[in-house]
């Protein structure tokens, strides 16, 4: 037997608390073998590669498993740094814990992103919103060719540069995917094996199959508007420019109304994940073989600084090309090469309440506007490239002292900071990224299941790359794995046993109610 029913024995109050662990009081199981013989087999194992929000929430949906199931399996979670989030990451200002933290790397979800939003509710986690106001400038590399803020004034430069057409058709392109994109959370989400095979069930292969600027072009709006506004969306998010990109992840960067971020850093969510999963957390550990047991099994073993260790299965959850892991030929030559946009992060505090404005041609007692995003369209009709992606403040870390971040495709050196900033530079802190796929139209991506029992759940990033996506690709992976290793699932009820009857599942909503997450209701 696979499950055992130590699960049913647990006092009903355990089912109300969210942070409980599964008590498995055996380390061994009993199992009956095909010719009914009993046998003492070791609990099987299942290794996570990494702890950003693939991994860590790939170990907390087989903890549901656990919760729900009495599947008996233990999680191995192997990180390579020293702490937990990979690409959602803080840091403190001057590495003074006591100032608020600025996010290195991922920053913003959204209420659409019901994963992440209920998992800040369960854990207790406050959510910012993450703009502050003021006004937003979009650059060329030579002239600021809008500025605007919230007020009536600003909506009608707006509609006075682009009419009314091209935002409205644009809202409701990005309406309609966000509308599909509910669709992961309900009863009927689509499962796959294939992202191709998701891209047509969610009706998204003209996304996908087209650029941004092609796409957008096509159902009606003006070049002036995906070259400016949708463009400094694409590159502020993705650093890609509208023509580039293909429009399922242009339409994901124009879906950030009501930004949010956690307080204190969004990495909580991810070490949460892993507290409530009871999975064993090795930081520090980086991988370097992924290898079979042998010819006949399906039995895998991962090579780490810690040593060898056999698994049932093996899930990846980090860019394959930029683990360095080792992996028999036969699978690492079906995973195809993919190019990461190499990005500079530079955070920086200034007692300059704004950016140089001469920078902008603008006049000597002008404000800069607080949130600058940029477009490729000056580059384009011959002019300077920006030297920048966006640039923007990020609130006071203490009086009279703002907290700025800088995203770029080269360095930023402390002379061009000096200048921006009118010699009022505090602190600076650089950092590169592999940040997010090279995201080109396409019609194939990369597979999900690379042998039997071990599984990649970033072939996602290059559909779309997001901490939440993450999470959603790690749910389908974990539903594929546990189906086929265990005839288990997150949420399909299997046949109740009678003793089942107090089955601790939280049901806190139904799947009729709009607040139902698939994975966390079920
Ligand atoms: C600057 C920046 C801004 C972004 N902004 C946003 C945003 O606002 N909103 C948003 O949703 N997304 C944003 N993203 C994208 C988002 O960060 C990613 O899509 C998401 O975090 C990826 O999560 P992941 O778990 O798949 O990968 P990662 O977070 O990269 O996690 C993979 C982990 O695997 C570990 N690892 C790698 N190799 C090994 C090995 N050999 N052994 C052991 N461990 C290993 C790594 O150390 C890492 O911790 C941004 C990204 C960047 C860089
Ligand atoms: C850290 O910041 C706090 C708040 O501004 C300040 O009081 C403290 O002196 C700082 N600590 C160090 C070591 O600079
Ligand atoms: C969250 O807060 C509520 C109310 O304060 C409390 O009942 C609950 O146990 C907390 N949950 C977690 C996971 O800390
Ligand atoms: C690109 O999008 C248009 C709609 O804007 C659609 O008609 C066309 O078929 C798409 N092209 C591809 C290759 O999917
Ligand atoms: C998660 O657990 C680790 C180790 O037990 C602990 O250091 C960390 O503070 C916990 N994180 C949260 C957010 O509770
Ligand atoms: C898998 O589980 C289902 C019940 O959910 C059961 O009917 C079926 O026989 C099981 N299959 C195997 C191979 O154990």
């Amino acid at each position: 037997m696979r499950y055992h029913a130590s699960l049913l024995l647990l006092p009903g109050t355990l089912a109300f608390q969210l942070p409980f662990k599964v008590p498995f009081f055996n380390k061994q199981v009993i199992r009956a073998n095909a010719i009914g013989e009993h046998l003492v087999v070791d609990t099987p194992r299942i290794a996570i590669i990494g702890a950003g929000a693939g991994g860590s929430s790939a170990a907390f949906w087989i903890s549901k498993a656990k919760e729900r199931f009495g599947l008996d399996v233990e999680v191995d979670v192997y990180e390579r740094e020293a702490y937990v989030g990979g690409r959602s990451t803080v840091v403190y200002p001057y590495d003074n814990s006591s100032l608020p933290p600025l996010e290195l790397g991922a920053s913003i979800f959204v209420e659409a992103n019901k994963n992440l939003w209920r998992a800040s509710d369960e854990f207790n986690l406050t959510r910012n919103a993450f703009e502050e106001g003021g006004e937003t400038g979009v650059w060329d590399g030579e002239k600021l060719i809008l500025s605007i803020g919230d007020g009536w004034w600003d909506t009608v430069k707006v509609l006075w540069r682009y009419g009314i057409f091209s935002p409205r058709r644009t809202q409701s392109i990005v309406d309609g995917m966000v509308k599909q994109f509910l669709k992961f959370y309900t009863k009927e989400t689509p499962k796959w094996d294939k992202i191709s095979d998701l891209a047509t069930s969610m009706g998204w292969s003209n996304f996908v199959h087209n650029s941004t600027a092609n796409y957008f072009g096509g159902q009606g709006v003006s070049e002036a508007y995906i070259y400016e506004i949708v463009e400094a969306a694409t590159r502020v998010n993705y650093g890609q420019n509208a023509d580039r990109i293909h429009a399922l992840e242009g339409a994901a960067s124009l879906a950030t109304s009501g930004a949010r971020g956690i307080q204190g850093g969004n990495f909580q969510l991810f070490e949460q994940f892993l507290n409530h999963s009871g999975a064993k957390v090795f930081l520090g550990t980086t991988v370097t073989d992924i290898t079979q047991k042998s010819k006949t099994s399906h039995h895998w073993t991962v090579e780490s600084s810690r040593g060898s260790m056999a698994y049932s299965a093996v899930i990846l959850a980090a860019p394959l090309r930029t683990t360095g892991i080792n992996l028999p030929s036969k699978i690492s030559t079906i995973v195809p090469e993919q190019p990461y946009v190499h990005l500079h992060v530079t955070l920086l505090t200034t007692t300059s309440p704004t950016a140089n404005p001469a920078y902008f041609s603008l006049p000597t007692s002008a404000t800069v506007p607080r949130m600058m995003l940029t477009t490729h369209n000056g580059a384009r009709q011959g002019g300077k490239e920006p030297e920048f992606n966006s640039m923007s403040y990020h609130g006071q870390i203490r009086e009279g002292e703002w907290g700025v971040k800088i995203f770029s495709k080269e360095r930023i050196s402390n002379e061009w900071l000096e200048d921006m900033f009118l010699g009022k530079v505090g602190w600076v802190y650089r950092k590169e990224w592999d940040a997010y796929p090279l995201l080109p139209p396409t019609t194939s991506f990369p597979p999900i299941k690379l042998d039997r029992g071990l599984y990649y759940v970033n072939a996602f990033e290059p559909f779309i790359s997001t901490m939440e996506t993450e999470t959603i690709s790690s749910r389908n992976v974990v539903d594929l794995l546990l189906s086929e290793e265990f005839n288990a699932s997150i949420c399909d009820s299997r046949t109740p046993t009678p003793e089942s009857a107090d089955d601790p599942i939280v049901h806190t909503a139904t799947p009729n109610d709009k607040d139902f997450v698939i994975g966390w209701d079920c």
